[in-house]
């Protein structure tokens, strides 16, 4: 990017704003309508963040009524979505009824696969072809809950479509792509009384889950301090015509400037703090580098093929985002997002506390003091803090996998919770507020790193919500269908 051009956008406060990856600020001219809409956008961030609330109904610790069965509708069938229609053809009480994707040919390859495995255990109907067909499959009245893999600027309205269709709403991540989404999300879960889970399965990752346990049981003390990353370099995979379907990961990256993928780090420090249980995000402060290199490899790309030519665009981007973040009780958090630089792939995961410290990454270690413990009382440790959830489906989860079996955890447990009527483990509280932190950055890096509110999602339940239930009480009979692929 021209420096003058940097600076002008620095200066007009237009850093990075840009709506759900449609690039406002690609290539527009000075002072041209996108600009203005870019402001105008800026400001209802910080409009929606401080938006005042009154809660209708308090879906933290909501029991829904049990299903013995539950019937699921799957949506975007691509990279992630056939893995998930996979690990819950494995879990008892699961029927897979209808699967939708824009291409044909990839709906029609999940039933054909699903069917092989499972003879006729599921007929699912498929839906295809258009870009609202998923809407028929949404109207039915016999799918219990949807699960939804599509890109991200079809997360809310598709989960608060099926909300108002009488479904639960299981949804990737991140959930939405503005803070008033985010809004919609609370607003429609609370008055239609239908879950709206976010699908961060790093919450069931196996250190992750095991450092939860260990701080409910005070081995930490007081936690202090967390923090969490997604750093993973994905260019190959963004620039790839294969890859995301439509570039439209591309897309978001080479148009927006922030922690876009905020969740895989920060849910896991969330549910250990207990925000929204206990405690909750305040306020919020995010810096990013310049882009150094998604530039010059759109450039690079477009010298041999045409096709990346609409990549090369001057946006305000960075490589590396840095945002912190200062809860009401006084403990912080450190989130950082790259996508980009040539770096182990990292989610850090640290939880310090008056008592001792872990992390996860680039080596799994705990201390309780300067020295790190030895590998052998880690893995005491290990023993001793097991969760219930991991003794009981954790090496079926590791043999059905999903990232080495975190993704399976989390499905078991979500159709065990239903089956069992059961709070989920993630509302929609922290589908909202762990998704805003990553809209909430991208205004701050806009604003010269000033920080903004975090809203509270959750209108002051927060000081009275049950902290996550790690026991399995009142649940854990879903069996698991061993069938191998
Ligand atoms: N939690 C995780 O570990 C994890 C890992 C990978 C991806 N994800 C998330 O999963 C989601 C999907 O990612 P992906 O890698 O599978 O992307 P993808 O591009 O491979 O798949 C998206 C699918 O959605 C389909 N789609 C697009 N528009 C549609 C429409 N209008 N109706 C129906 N289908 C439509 C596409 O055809 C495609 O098959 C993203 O939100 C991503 O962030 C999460």
């Amino acid at each position: 990017m021209s420096s003058n051009r940097r600076e002008f956008l620095k200066l007009s406060g237009l850093a990075g704003i840009s709506i759900a990856g449609t690039g406002l600020l690609a290539g527009c001219a000075t002072g041209s309508a996108a600009e203005e809409q870019a402001k105008s956008n800026l400001d209802q961030i910080a409009q929606q963040a401080k938006r005042k609330y009154t809660q209708q109904f308090n879906m933290s610790g909501y029991s829904a009524p049990k299903l013995d069965k539950v019937r699921i509708g799957f949506v975007g069938l691509g990279m992630r979505g056939p893995g998930a229609v996979y690990r819950m053809s494995n879990i008892e009480g699961v029927e897979i009824v209808a699967l939708c994707d824009l291409i044909p040919e990839r709906a029609e390859k999940v039933k054909q696969q699903l069917q092989e495995r499972t003879g006729t255990a599921h007929n699912p109907t498929l839906y295809s072809g258009k870009e609202d067909s998923w809407k028929e499959m949404f109207d039915r009245d016999d799918i219990d809950l949807v699960y939804i893999t599509t890109p991200w600027h079809l997360h809310t309205p598709q989960a608060v479509y099926a909300m108002e269709h009488g479904k639960h709403a299981a949804v990737e991540v991140p959930a939405a792509t503005t803070i008033e989404e985010c809004w919609q999300l609370v607003e429609t879960s609370e008055r239609t009384k239908k879950h709206c889970m976010m699908l961060e399965n790093c919450c069931y990752d196996f250190f992750e889950i095991l450092t939860l346990n260990m701080a409910r049981q005070g081995y930490f003390g007081e936690i202090i301090h967390g923090e969490g990353a997604y750093i993973h370099q994905l260019v190959d995979l963004n620039f790839d015509k294969n890859g995301y379907q439509d570039m439209w990961r591309l897309k978001e990256n080479m148009n927006r400037n922030g922690s876009l993928y905020p969740t895989h780090g920060l849910g896991p420090i969330c549910q250990i703090m207990n925000v929204n249980r206990g405690d909750v995000m305040d306020y919020l402060t995010s810096v990013s580098s310049d882009d150094f290199m998604m530039y010059e490899e759109a450039q690079k790309r477009a010298e041999g093929d045409n096709f990346y030519k609409e990549f090369v665009q001057d946006t305000y981007r960075g490589n590396m985002n840095t945002t912190t973040i200062r809860t009401k009780k006084g403990r912080t958090i450190m989130i950082q997002h790259d996508v980009t630089s040539p770096r182990p792939y990292s989610r850090i995961h640290l939880v310090s506390g008056t008592k001792g410290i872990a992390r996860k990454w680039p080596e799994q270690k705990i201390a309780t003091g300067h020295g790190w413990l030895s590998k052998e009382e880690v893995k005491a440790l290990e023993e001793q803090y097991t969760p219930e959830i991991v003794k009981r489906i954790g090496e079926m989860a590791k043999k059905i996998g999903g990232h080495g079996g975190m993704d399976f955890m989390m499905d078991w447990r979500l159709i065990d919770c239903l089956r069992n009527g059961l709070p989920l483990d993630q509302d929609v509280y922290d589908a909202a507020s762990w998704t805003a932190v990553g809209l909430l950055s991208e205004w701050s890096v806009a604003n010269r790193s000033n920080s903004i509110d975090v809203p509270d999602f959750t209108a002051g339940a927060w000081q009275t919500n049950a902290p996550v239930d790690l026991s399995l009480a009142g649940g854990g009979t879903t069996n698991v269908i061993v069938k191998s692929n």
